[in-house]
């Protein structure tokens, strides 16, 4: 009896964006978890956002002596210090509140790090009522980010404040 070779089609659905925020923030819940080292914890933060959805850019601007500085991050090199209402980031430090851009070139102030993106959103990180950092993230695609994005990276941002 000559053998059967049986062929299985398997078509795979790709991940709604939903899925992969879902997917994103049980990584993030299990790579901190057990760590306390803020570094540590925002390095690996931003690498898996980044893996997850390919951003152009992806980083953390904590706030040090009255200015956003520069901390982990993935993508190209980037401004090191941003001032109090400053670009998108100061501006979202200042209102406390998410700033979702869908394109840079037209908001007013913005400080452009590199030439290649072209919407960017700021999410503020707060603890006890004071911006303590913000997350930043830019693609090089026009009105890149939605409200789902601007839904899942708040209760990220929110998720962080428990653990810095
Ligand atoms: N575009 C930001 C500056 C930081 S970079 O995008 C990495 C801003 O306007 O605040």
């Amino acid at each position: 009896m000559p053998p059967t070779i049986k062929l299985i089609s398997v078509t795979f659905a790709p991940m709604s964006k939903q899925e992969k925020y879902e997917n994103l923030f049980n990584q993030i819940r299990s790579l901190t978890t057990g760590e306390s080292d803020n570094i540590a914890n925002l390095g690996n933060i931003c690498a898996a956002i980044q893996h997850n959805f390919q951003f152009w850019w992806v980083g953390f601007y904590l706030v040090k002596n009255n200015e956003l500085v520069l901390g982990p991050f993935q993508g190209p090199v980037a401004c090191t210090r941003i001032g109090f209402g400053k670009g998108v980031c100061g501006k979202a430090w200042e209102l406390k509140k998410t700033i979702n851009v869908p394109d840079v070139h037209q908001f007013e102030g913005h400080i452009a790090c590199s030439s290649a993106s072209n919407s960017e959103i700021v999410v503020p990180i707060l603890k006890n009522n004071e911006v303590v950092m913000v997350l930043d993230i830019d693609s090089t695609e026009f009105s890149k980010f939605d409200a789902i994005d601007e839904n899942y990276l708040h209760q990220i941002c929110e998720y962080i404040a428990t653990i810095i």
